[in-house]
């Protein structure tokens, strides 16, 4: 099952989950509020996602939720720049932009420190730069995060 609140998004997710994935449901509602029962689910896959949720501790808390104890969260994301950084400015700078004109999308979340604060434990997350927008490099994350 997976979750997609853009029409035209969840259109085309549907057509690649006919191709590919034995036809899987795609529901057009947000990570925020995913219609399915607490623990139901052995695993949560979320790619270059929770950069474009509206509440990235609300869809965190939900995707706990629905896990099972010892089930995980798999992510790949990217997210902001190291603290002081002029990276981390220019992102924030941007965002307001980015949010409005790129489907939610947030270039500055501090996701590792939101899968804690959610209560995810343990966390692993391999951190590592790739090629960005006019020259730039872009910190993303990628591993996994489980219910106790
Ligand atoms: C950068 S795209 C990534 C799409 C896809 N996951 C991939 O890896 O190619 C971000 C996606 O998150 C979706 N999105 C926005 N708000 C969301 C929410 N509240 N819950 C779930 N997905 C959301 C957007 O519609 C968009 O399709």
């Amino acid at each position: 099952m997976c979750v997609e609140p853009d029409r035209h998004r969840a259109a085309l997710l549907r057509r690649a989950a006919r191709e590919r994935f034995r036809d899987a449901a795609v529901l057009r509602c947000g990570a925020e509020a995913i219609p399915v029962p607490d623990g139901s689910a052995d695993a949560v896959l979320s790619t270059l996602a929770l950069c474009s949720v509206r509440d990235q501790h609300r869809a965190l808390l939900e995707v706990r939720r629905v896990l099972r104890p010892g089930g995980v969260l798999r992510l790949l994301e990217h997210v902001a720049a190291p603290r002081g950084t002029w990276t981390r400015l220019a992102q924030h700078v941007v965002a307001p932009c980015s949010v409005l004109l790129d489907h939610g999308c947030h270039p500055a979340r501090d996701t590792e420190a939101a899968l804690l604060g959610a209560g995810f434990v343990p966390v692993e997350l391999e951190r590592f730069r790739l090629p960005g927008a006019l020259g730039t490099w872009v910190d993303h994350v990628a591993g996994e995060a489980e219910v106790a």
